[in-house]
């Protein structure tokens, strides 16, 4: 992965789940039963969590199997998986690594491949998609959860804008999977947000979203008084619309 995407996991990973997990129980309930609803679990599966980040979802996956296998390219984010459970296995590698071959995986085969939030950093995407469809065993699937183009996150105009410029089509993503030989069903489901306006900006200044790397010190702050500017209410409400994009293994 490229070193400011790596540099970016590895600063954010010890306020991450400040970010994103403690404050976000009732999200990281909705978001897992959501994944595990089209994972379909059984309790012998391989699964690996590819961009695990620090194991939020993997912990949700390993309520259902044995053992879930961690990959992420940043040693820090995987130094914050929970270590109480000796169920999540951690392996530093990325998409590229695991899809190549580079990094081998404890199984040959696996049941199921998640991948969060994630996708938008590998590059070579396609070429990524068909080498882990070359690894999925019969019946097994792979679920991308991925954000459309357009977020109508209350940030600043320009930070949307580079969202937009950066972030995959889902629909591309299902196509590469078909073209992969994966039977793909896409949907998209919606959670509506509430932030107190101070701790989302709070957010924003820990530059919470990878994109948010793209500005220096001086265009976060004007893009924070934008924000200030445009949502004068204290409680900031927001719809975050997911795509999940599933392809099986014939
Ligand atoms: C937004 S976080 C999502 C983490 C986790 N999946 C979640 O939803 O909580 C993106 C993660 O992708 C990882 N990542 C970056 N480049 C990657 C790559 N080329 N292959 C796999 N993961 C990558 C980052 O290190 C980071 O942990």
């Amino acid at each position: 992965m490229p070193g400011s995407t790596r540099d970016h996991y590895d600063r954010l990973a010890a306020s991450y789940d400040e970010n994103w997990a403690a404050h976000c129980e009732a999200f990281n309930g909705w978001m897992s039963e959501r994944i595990l609803a089209r994972l379909d679990l059984r309790a012998d599966d391989r699964v690996v969590d590819l961009g695990c980040g620090t194991g939020i979802f993997s912990h949700a996956l390993a309520t259902q199997v044995h053992e879930v296998v961690c990959a992420d390219p940043s040693p820090n984010m995987l130094a914050q998986l929970p270590k109480a459970s000796g169920a999540l296995v951690p392996v530093q590698a990325s998409a590229e690594d695991v899809a190549s071959g580079r990094v081998r995986l404890p199984y040959d085969h696996v049941d199921a491949f998640l991948i969060k939030e994630a996708l938008h950093h590998v590059p070579g995407r396609d070429a990524v998609i068909a080498g882990l469809a070359g690894l999925l065993a019969p019946a097994g699937r792979m679920l991308v959860v991925t954000l459309p183009t357009m977020v109508s996150y209350p940030l600043f105009r320009r930070a949307l804008e580079v969202f937009a410029e950066h972030q995959p089509d889902p629909a591309d993503i299902a196509e590469a999977m078909q073209a992969a030989g994966l039977a793909v069903e896409m949907t998209y489901e919606t959670y509506r947000r509430e932030f107190a306006r101070d701790r989302y900006v709070a957010m924003v200044r820990d530059r919470h979203m990878s994109l948010l790397s793209e500005f220096d010190d001086a265009a976060l702050e004007n893009g924070v008084r934008e924000i200030e500017r445009e949502h004068p209410e204290e409680v900031l409400e927001f719809d975050d619309r997911f795509a999940f994009v599933l392809g099986r293994h014939p």
